[in-house]
This record gives C-alpha cells, structure tokens and sequence, in this order.
C-alpha cells in the first residue's frame, strides 16, 4: 500500500504546490496553450490537448490522490496564487522498494527563473521526508538539455540510458535515467533551504 500524504500547500519562497481542484480547468488550460511548441517535443500527451484533456486530467488527478496511486501539484506563484506556473507529479514506481518518480513542465512564458528547479526540489523533498522513499528518478528524454541541467544542479546521478523509451509524435525518443538516493538527499538539503528553494 503507498503511503498518503496530506493536501495542504508547500511553500517555498516564491512557490506554493497544491493539489489539483476542480476550478484549475481554465488556467490549467491556458498555461498549456501557451506551452504547446515547448511541451510538445518532450511530452507524449501534449498532441491534441485541448479544455476537454484539462477537465480529464484534473479528474483523474482528484481520483489518484485520493487512492494514493499519483500526487499531481499544481505550481503557483505565491504572489500570484491565480496564475498556473505548471505542473509537477510525484508517484510510486515500486512500493515494495520504496522508489518514485518525478515529472514537471513549467509554461513557456516564464521558463529560465528557476521555477521548474524549484520545484522539483520541493517534490524530491516531497519524496524523501513524506513518502519516505529510498530512492527518487527522473526520465529525460536525450536533448532536452533544460530537464537535465535541473537533475544536475540536485545531484542526480545519469544510470543510463532506456532506447526508443517514449513515442512522441511519431517519433520515438530516448530516455536517460537519473536517481537520487535518500543518503544523498540530507546533505545538500540546508543549501536548498538556505536558498529558499524548500521551506
Ligand atoms: C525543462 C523545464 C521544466 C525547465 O523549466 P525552467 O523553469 O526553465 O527551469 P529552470 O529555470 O530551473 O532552468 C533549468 C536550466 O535550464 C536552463 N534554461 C532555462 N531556460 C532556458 C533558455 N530559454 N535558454 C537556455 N537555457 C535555459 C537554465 O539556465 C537552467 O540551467 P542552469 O541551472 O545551469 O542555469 C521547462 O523548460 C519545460 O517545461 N520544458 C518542457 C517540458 C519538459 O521538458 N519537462 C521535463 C520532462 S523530463
């Protein structure tokens, strides 16, 4: 059985993390409309995504963090608590050895501030002192030199690379794996705090 973890908001020091709501169709939406030439060469199910998705999408967010299967968080600016910065996902690989996975994009309008950095470094936080994990993974698909630069600056360590991993619009993508283990999580957590990246 995954472990729950409670709804309320993370804070950090310009980004607050919350689940999904049923109100968050609209800015969902938009900020992916405004994303779509930047999501869609990474992610497989930009293609087509219109309000209809976003209505599906937050309904099974709801659903799945109410089962435990899948913590979705939506990205806001503390400032701006209205405006859907993007989307950052945690969730079980293996219960049993206690490994996650995360996921993010940040609209295009606002890349390069350190948002996605941010607030992957809150969800590995997430990972680690909620969910209790021994180890956290991310999948990057080969090229896309922004994900990897954010698996970088937390330390993650590239274990290798998953051929032909993710079709994304007709075109099949590679996938590099990256890991960090919960001992190499502690050390680097006072920096992150002292940058005010996690609470
Ligand atoms: C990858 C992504 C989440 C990065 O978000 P972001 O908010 O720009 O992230 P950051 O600001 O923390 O930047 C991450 C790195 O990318 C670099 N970067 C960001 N925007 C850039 C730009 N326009 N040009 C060049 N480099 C850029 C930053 O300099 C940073 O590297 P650094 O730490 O060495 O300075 C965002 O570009 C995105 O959503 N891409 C499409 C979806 C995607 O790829 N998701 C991840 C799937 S694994």
């Amino acid at each position: 059985m995954a472990t729950a973890i409670h709804s309320h908001p993370r804070l950090s020091r310009r980004l607050l993390l919350r689940p999904f709501k049923r109100r968050d169709v609209a800015s969902l939406h938009e900020a992916i409309d405004v994303s779509i030439a930047d999501l869609q060469p990474w992610l497989p199910w930009v293609s087509g995504y219109d309000r209809g998705s976003a209505q599906r999408f937050v309904r099974e967010s709801v659903a799945a963090w109410a089962e435990h299967r899948a913590y979705d968080f939506a990205i806001r600016p503390l400032d701006q608590p209205e405006r859907h910065l993007g989307n950052v996902s945690i969730w079980h690989t293996s219960v049993q050895n206690d490994i996650g996975e995360i996921g993010y994009w940040i609209r295009s309008d606002e890349v390069g501030r350190g948002y996605g950095r941010e607030a992957t470094t809150m969800a590995v936080q997430i990972g680690f002192e909620e969910l209790h994990l021994h180890k956290v993974q991310l999948r990057i698909a080969v090229g896309n030199i922004r994900s990897e630069r954010i698996a970088e600056r937390l330390g993650f360590t590239n274990e290798g690379t998953l051929r032909d991993e993710v079709k994304v619009d007709g075109r099949w993508l590679d996938h590099t794996v990256w890991s960090l283990l919960e001992a190499e999580w502690w050390p680097q957590r006072d920096r992150h705090r002292a940058e005010g990246t996690i609470a």
